[in-house]
Parts: C-alpha cells; sequence; structure tokens
C-alpha cells in the first residue's frame, strides 16, 4: 500500500516517522510541495493521499488526482471548506478530515487571547517595551467578573466552557445541537440575542456554513453590550471584517482577539518582514492596541500536530482498506 503525503512541513515529520515506524507495510511518499493540478502527477501508482493546504481542493485538482487514479484523499485538518464539493463527489472521491484533533489546543487559545485583553496585554507590552513601567492608566478586569458567551457548544466551546468556568466566569451558550449535560446546568439561551444581551465576551465555535457567514456584522454588533469583546478563533467569514473595524472604531467593541481572518489565505504564515504589507484592513486590525491577531496559530501545538498526522493517515489507510473510515466527509 502507497500514501503520498503532499506539502508534509518539518514540525510534521517527527509523527510522520514515528506512525512509519508503526506501519512497516505502508510505504509513505512525502512531498513538500502543495498540492496543485502538477503536483497530482507525483501521486501516480499511488494509492491514497494525505493533504493539508489552506489552498483550494478545486475541481483542476481534483481532476488531475483522479487523472492519476487516486480517489481517497485525508486531510490533516479539520476544515472541508476549501473543497469543491461537487467535483469531488461527480468524481467519485471519498474524502476524510481528523474532526478532533485537539479542541484543548484551541479552546485554551481562544480562553488565552480574553485573558490578555481583559488584563491589557498589549498595551502593557508596548510600554513595557519603551520602558513606561507605570501601571495606570490600563487597568484590568477579572475573568469571573465576566459572562462570557459561547456560540456553538460542540467539541472546542465544550473545552472553552470548562477552562472558563474553572477561572469563575459565568457561561451563557448557544447550539443548535444543544450538548445534553450543558443543557442540565442551564447555561443554553434560547436565541443569539439573548446571549448577545447578556455577554461581555462573544466567542464563536462554529464552522464556516453558509448560514453562519458574518453572523458577527454590524446587526449582531449592535445588539451587543457596550464595551463588548470578540473572539474569533474559528474561521475568518463568521465575523464582517468591516462591521467589526466600525464597532471598535465607536468603541461599541471594545477589544478582539482574531485568530483567523477572512482574507488570510496567501497572508498568513507567511513572513512579510521588510515587505509591502498586502493587507490594509488587516494592517488596520494589527495598528491597534485593543486587537490581538494572532495567524491561524490556535491549532499548533506539538499535541495537535500529532494527531493531525497520525490520524490522517490512519483514515487513509482505512479508506485504502475499503473499511468504514473514521471521519469521513459528507460530500455535499
Ligand atoms: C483546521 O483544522 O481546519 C484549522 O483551521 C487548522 C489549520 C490551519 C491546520
Amino acid at each position: 500500500m502507497k500514501i503520498v503525503s503532499y506539502s508534509i512541513r518539518d514540525d510534521e515529520m517527527p509523527a510522520l516517522k514515528e506512525w512509519q515506524a508503526q506501519h512497516p507495510d505502508v510505504e509513505v511518499q512525502i512531498e513538500h510541495e502543495l498540492l496543485t493540478p502538477e503536483s497530482a502527477a507525483k501521486a501516480q501508482g499511488a494509492d491514497g493521499v494525505v493533504v493539508y493546504q489552506q489552498l483550494p481542493y478545486d475541481r483542476a485538482t481534483l481532476q488531475a488526482l483522479h487523472d492519476a487514479g487516486i480517489n481517497k484523499m485525508s486531510l490533516r485538518n479539520v476544515g472541508t471548506d476549501n473543497i469543491d464539493m461537487a467535483a469531488a463527489k461527480e468524481l467519485g472521491f471519498q474524502i476524510t478530515n481528523v474532526s478532533v484533533y485537539s479542541p484543548n489546543a484551541i479552546a485554551e487559545h481562544a480562553a488565552w487571547l480574553m485573558g490578555r485583553l481583559l488584563r491589557r496585554e498589549p498595551e502593557y507590552t508596548a510600554k513595557i517595551n519603551r520602558h513606561d513601567l507605570r501601571w495606570a492608566p490600563e487597568i484590568g478586569r477579572e475573568m469571573r467578573m465576566q459572562t462570557v458567551g459561547v456560540i456553538g457548544t460542540g467539541h472546542i466551546g465544550r473545552v472553552l466552557i470548562d477552562i472558563l468556568k474553572g477561572f469563575g466566569a459565568k457561561i451563557v451558550c448557544y447550539d443548535v445541537f444543544k450538548n445534553p449535560e450543558l443543557e442540565k446546568e442551564g447555561v443554553y439561551v434560547d436565541n443569539l440575542a439573548d446571549l448577545y444581551q447578556q455577554a461581555d465576551i462573544v466567542t464563536v465555535h462554529v464552522p464556516s456554513l453558509k448560514e453562519n457567514i458574518h453572523m458577527i456584522n454590524d446587526d449582531s454588533i449592535a445588539q451587543m453590550k457596550d464595551g463588548v469583546i470578540i473572539i474569533n478563533v474559528a474561521r475568518g467569514d463568521l465575523v464582517d471584517t468591516d462591521a467589526l473595524i466600525r464597532g471598535l472604531d465607536s468603541g461599541k467593541v471594545r477589544a478582539a482577539g482574531l485568530d483567523v481572518y477572512e482574507k488570510e489565505v496567501g497572508v498568513f504564515n507567511e513572513d512579510w518582514e521588510g515587505k509591502a504589507f498586502p493587507d490594509q484592513r488587516l494592517e488596520n486590525l494589527l495598528n491597534r492596541k485593543n486587537v490581538i491577531i494572532t495567524p491561524h496559530t490556535a491549532f499548533y501545538t506539538e499535541t495537535a500536530v500529532k494527531n493531525m498526522v497520525q490520524i490522517s493517515h490512519n483514515c487513509n489507510v482505512q479508506l485504502i482498506k475499503g473499511e468504514k473510515a473514521d471521519n469521513l466527509v459528507k460530500l455535499d
């Protein structure tokens, strides 16, 4: 059995080597380049591919893989929003993702963003860097005094709620699919308007489905408390960036912590030092002392990366063997 693993990064190699040692019967061809219509030919003769990239898996790429005899593709990440689902279905692809690799990685990151903003860390850091070591005026706020509105109570939202409860925060949450344990605790509100009315911090943990795109917009921000803090470590297009900037300008939004951004593809995970920065809206956000931007690094922990590499390869083997694969992606 042979798998071609595309765009393998150096930091993924230890986990991949460990997996290879446990699966001597599987030949893994390591490719450092992305999967493109051109590089797809490298998979000729293999049984499946393992991939991760933010670039689209568009019709041309899937067609090229199909022409190379491959229709079993395993993503090393959770998001499937960059797949041309209609093409994948038509070409008979079977696709898996890694739906859960470490909810804690993302949930902790969201909690850190909240904590850093509550204690006004970016403002202090700027002051301290210029050797101004005075306290005032950046007085902080305590997590236990906050009501945190968690939108989406899947794996990540659930872990985040536990973390925040440890700090003593009050939780209100909303999801169309209710978690029975949380329901018993009575933390769900019936609608988003109720959550916006109560929350000092609003954090989103839902997928980028059509109905969720720009769910944080002028209208939802207007319904939030004055001085709300907005956190997004899920998907960039959940937040209308222009509306967020308007909210920050007016002071309605006190602060924001963003690990994702609407137009992050091609901008995040690149080194712009000494080069013209390509996105003025992002520059606007980066220049604010009440905004923390992290370049989609919430997932980036040793534990998560190991799980992403090893679970995706396990799933690809399951597909190749014709077994019921964990994490099969519904192509629609
Ligand atoms: C995903 O798993 O879809 C993520 O958002 C993390 C990715 C940058 C590897």
